[in-house]
């Protein structure tokens, strides 16, 4: 989800009222902005012309449509759970199999979306609820590091056995379907609101995090795959109501290439690795809304990706009844007006829909039920450990396991990344005097359900002006949204948000230390300009750039925090100052000064934020982390990609377009392409060691497709069965795009003092053809390794290429296609510093 139903349903805004009477008022205490706007309107419509020639050069876009949904067939080891199915929906009703079909509203449990039942037959429904970060806005639960803290530590080991514990909660809580993982948005822009809770601005390393996450997820429940697809900003994703026009979402416009060499690249991984459920997004793609695009749904995601699952709705997403069965929408969420009056089986009664999609949409969920087990007497009752109101009296299930603790620790450590370390700043040797300064070092003042049931850590309760409110309420962009939260920022906010046991402050363990080491604190959490002890040792300054579902952010630094870092450098020679941030954040106010001896990126590490913290600053171990995203030297360098498109740019504002011309060139991408050099580039971070890298060997064994190539699934209008029929396309489409190509390898040793793990990185550069003359092509990430190497060792580590990562997607041919010709080979610690270079050849 995303939010409460009230807040993003289109036909419910929140705050009720008019906004035009509002304004009037508005305007008439506020002549002195008003009247340099009237003069801005008046030169509009110059600049819309000029904005109208460029727009004539493009053609619209829009999508074409893809029937008949192709039905679930039961693919790979799905064989067992159809035929199930397939009996269980054969004693339906059509009533029976419209009823599970859509969301109902039950008050008696804390679910976010509990989907009908069919009594009758012992189905009894299921309970879904947020999100990928861990169970939300309840008791008894942890609170894991988020995704994009998960990006940073470029360990599969850790994303595996994060998601494995974290199934574990959802399910003791009675939860059937958990909402997560999040692997869209990607990261197109930087200031994007949801780009924390994905995994990185990659699509590999978001595909083989995101993969691993459903595999531990899986163990419990059913994970929920979102959002598909193409979902890349906050701004104007849902439509705005107004009085005389509706607004719709933004359309993000692209091209085939880029959708599948980079959006949907993440998903089919995470289909092969056998995601349950699938949530389409809020926006447009190709002036399509995703919840009834019938080409990316029915034709990608069930044809070409051969999905066996079900898809269901984002919260209020759904925007037509018929159009968006027939597209391929299997569930809506929370409620549907278009579903809720038994629509579905009356149509097939009047020969308006056909009864073997609504058979299908039964089935693809009854079976989804089986496949995770859920139907055996021992899975939890909906929502049993999740009361509706903890305020109010309920039995508490503590969800927590034991076991998780470390591993909760080992993820908040490897997230953080050390961007930025001279004169030896870090670690701390036993300092006599520390300073400590920063909003963000201690817990958040109040952790405590409000009236409403919601935590402190949620955008709701986030000190919001009214207009933010009325913003909010109506889907309308909300202007100068909050850049800092009071307290230390272990999650951002929004459904992706969650509420810990227990949350320990980066003063918390610092305080813990200062009684072993003996060592003086002095500190001052509240003041812009505090003062400074002249013996301390180290100042740790601790800030943070909050993010939240609803926004996109206003910018990519907040200056009050900037002030407070250049304030205690521009008096302490030994400023240490730690980001706790929810996406890119710039550093330029202050890098440059000497006395910021050392910076630390350290992300969102969820409850353990403090402990973790903790243990890099005083070295009891090496920071491993290493940057999933681009940090540039200025705001500017993004380019367009920096902020959310809006909808006055667009020639009918009340249909907001998003062009995404760039193509595959996203963050590092970007830069490559542009030839800009970032202040922090895609892969980087420093640790207490040094390492060397040598023996490049490469054996790859990939020859250039041969135009009969075996082609992955095309569904074109009309197509039927095709899947069930065709050999080698099973869970996440061809396999074949799965096979082994060979390995790359290379020998690293640790040539410092200390242990530390190191990210090592392959990038490769597929060959130019004919396919790409849109836009270059630069080196991609491709393979990744984590080792922890003693000082004096080495180590080999293997890069495993599959045919996917040498291949291109062929937009003629509709296929996944080896070009002739040189490929590029990079090995090293960050795109940009890659030691070794080699080359093959197909
Ligand atoms: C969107 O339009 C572009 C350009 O016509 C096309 O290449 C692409 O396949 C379309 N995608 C979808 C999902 O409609
Ligand atoms: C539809 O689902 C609701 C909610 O679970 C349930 O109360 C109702 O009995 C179901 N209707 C039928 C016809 O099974
Ligand atoms: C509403 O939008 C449509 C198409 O987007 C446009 O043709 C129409 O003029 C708009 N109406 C008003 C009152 O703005
Ligand atoms: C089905 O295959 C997936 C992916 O290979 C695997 O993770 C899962 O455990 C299998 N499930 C069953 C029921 O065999
Ligand atoms: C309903 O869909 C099925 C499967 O796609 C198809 O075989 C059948 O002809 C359709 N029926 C009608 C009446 O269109
Ligand atoms: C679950 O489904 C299987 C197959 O339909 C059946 O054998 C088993 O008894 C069911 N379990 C329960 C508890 O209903
Ligand atoms: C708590 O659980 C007990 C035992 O299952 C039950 O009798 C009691 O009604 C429950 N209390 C609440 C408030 O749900
Ligand atoms: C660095 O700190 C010293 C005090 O130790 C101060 O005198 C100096 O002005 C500071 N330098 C900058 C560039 O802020
Ligand atoms: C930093 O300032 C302290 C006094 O505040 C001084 O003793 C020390 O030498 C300075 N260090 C550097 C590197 O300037
Ligand atoms: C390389 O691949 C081709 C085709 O897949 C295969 O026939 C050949 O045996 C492979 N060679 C090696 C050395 O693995
Ligand atoms: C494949 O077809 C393209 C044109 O579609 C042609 O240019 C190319 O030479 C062919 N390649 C092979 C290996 O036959
Ligand atoms: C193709 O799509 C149209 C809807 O645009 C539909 O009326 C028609 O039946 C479809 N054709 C086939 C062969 O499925």
């Amino acid at each position: 989800m995303d939010e409460k139903d009230d807040i993003s349903h289109e036909s419910t805004p929140l705050v009720k009222g008019s906004p035009r009477g509002k304004f009037w008022h508005w305007c008439k205490t506020h002549k002195l902005i008003v009247i340099p706007v009237v003069v801005m309107i008046l030169l509009l419509p110059l600049l819309g012309l000029l904005a109208l020639n460029k727009q004539h050069a493009r053609a619209d876009y829009t999508s074409p449509i893809i029937y008949p949904s192709p039905q679930g067939y039961g693919a790979g080891n799905w064989t067992d759970a159809y035929t199930k199915a397939h009996a269980m929906v054969s004693e339906m009703t059509l009533e029976e199999m419209n009823n599970i079909t859509l969301g109902v509203v039950d008050g008696s449990t804390g679910c976010v979306g509990v989907s009908g039942s069919v009594p009758r037959l012992g189905f009894p429904g299921f309970c879904l609820h947020d999100a990928g970060n861990g169970v939300r806005n309840t008791d008894g639960v942890n609170a894991y590091a988020s995704g994009l803290h998960v990006g940073a530590t470029w360990n599969t080991s850790l994303a595996y056995e994060r998601a494995v514990f974290m199934g574990a909660e959802f399910k003791r809580k009675g939860v059937n379907v958990a909402l997560g993982p999040v692997v869209g948005p990607i990261g197109r822009i930087a200031e994007g609101g949801r780009n924390w809770e994905a995994f990185a601005a990659d699509p590999y390393l978001d595909g083989i995090l995101g993969a691993q996450s459903v595999r531990g997820l899986q163990q419990s429940v059913i994970a929920s795959v979102k959002h598909f697809v193409a979902y890349e900003q906050e701004t104007n994703r849902n439509p705005i109501a107004g009085e005389d026009n509706t607004t719709q979402s933004t359309s993000a416009n692209l091209d085939d290439q880029t959708m599948h060499e980079l959006y949907l690249w993440p998903f089919q991984d995470l289909m092969y690795a056998g995601a349950g459920c699938v949530m389409c997004s809020y926006n447009r793609i190709n002036n399509t809304y995703a919840c009834e695009n019938s080409k990316t749904m029915n034709g990608i995601l069930k044809g070409e990706l051969n999905f066996q699952g079900f898809v269901v709705s984002d919260w209020a997403g759904q925007h037509s009844g018929l159009s968006s069965a027939n597209a391929g929408l299997d569930m809506a969420m929370p409620t549907s007006g278009y579903w809720d009056k038994n629509q579905l089986a009356n149509a097939v009664n009047s020969g308006d829909f056909n009864k073997t999609r609504l058979v299908d949409m039964a089935t693809r969920i009854i079976a989804t039920w089986h496949q995770f087990g859920q139907n055996e007497t021992g899975f939890p009752a909906l929502g049993v450990g999740m009361p509706p109101d903890l305020l109010a009296p309920h039995n508490y299930t503590d969800a927590k396991d034991p076991a998780a603790r470390s591993s909760l620790l080992q993820q908040a450590i490897e997230g953080h990344v050390l961007v930025k370390n001279s004169n030896n700043s870090l670690p701390l040797n036993r300092p006599k005097v520390l300073s400590i300064f920063g909003y963000d070092a201690i817990s958040q003042s109040m952790y405590n359900p409000d009236g409403t049931g919601l935590f402190k850590q949620d955008w709701e309760v986030l000190s919001l002006n009214s207009q933010q409110g009325m913003d909010i309420g109506s889907n309308a962009p909300v202007e100068n949204p909050p850049q800092t939260a009071q307290g230390v920022l272990y999650v951002g906010g929004g459904s992706g948000s969650n509420t810990p046991a227990y949350i320990s402050a980066p003063y918390d363990a610092i305080q813990a230390r200062a009684y072993d080491d003996g060592t003086a604190i002095f500190s001052d959490f509240t003041s812009n300009e505090p003062a400074i002890v002249a013996s301390s040792d180290a100042c740790l300054v601790f800030i943070n750039e909050y993010a939240s579902e609803v926004w996109d952010r206003p910018g990519l630094a907040d200056s009050k925090s900037d002030n407070l870092v250049s304030h205690v450098a521009s008096t302490c020679n030994n400023t240490v100052v730690v980001i706790h941030n929810a996406g890119i954040r710039l550093v330029d106010a202050w890098i440059e000064n000497p006395n910021v001896t050392a910076v630390i990126f350290g992300h969102l590490p969820g409850q353990d934020a403090g402990r973790a913290v903790a243990q890099i600053l005083y070295g009891d171990v090496s920071p491993s982390g290493r940057l999933p995203y681009t940090v540039a030297k200025q705001a500017s360098d993004y380019g367009k990609l920096q902020s959310a498109c809006q909808a006055k740019d667009s020639k009918d504002p009340t249909s907001p377009q998003c062009n995404f011309d760039e193509g595959v060139n996203v963050d590092y991408r970007n830069f490559l392409a542009q030839k800009i050099r970032p202040r922090y580039e895609f892969g980087y971070g420093l640790t207490y060691t040094t390492f060397d890298y040598s023996n490049l060997n490469i054996k790859i064994n990939a020859t250039a497709s041969a135009n009969n190539t075996v082609l992955a699934p095309v569904y074109t209008n009309g197509t039927t069965d095709q899947n069930s029929k065709t050999d080698g396309v099973s869970n996440g489409g061809l396999q074949s795009l799965f096979d082994s190509v060979g390995s790359i390898q290379a020998t690293i040793a640790n040539t410092g003092k200390v242990a530390a793990a190191e990210v090592s990185q392959l990038y490769i550069q597929i060959p130019a053809s004919y396919l790409n003359a849109k836009n270059p092509r630069t080196q991609v990430l491709r393979g990744f390794q984590k080792v922890t190497i003693q000082p004096g060792d080495s180590t080999t580590v293997t890069f495993p290429l599959r045919f996917k990562d040498v291949a291109i997607w062929d937009v003629v041919r509709q296929a996944w296609v080896i070009p002739v010709g040189e490929f590029k080979v990079f090995v090293g610690k960050s795109v940009l510093d890659t030691p070794l270079e080699g080359t093959f050849s197909t």
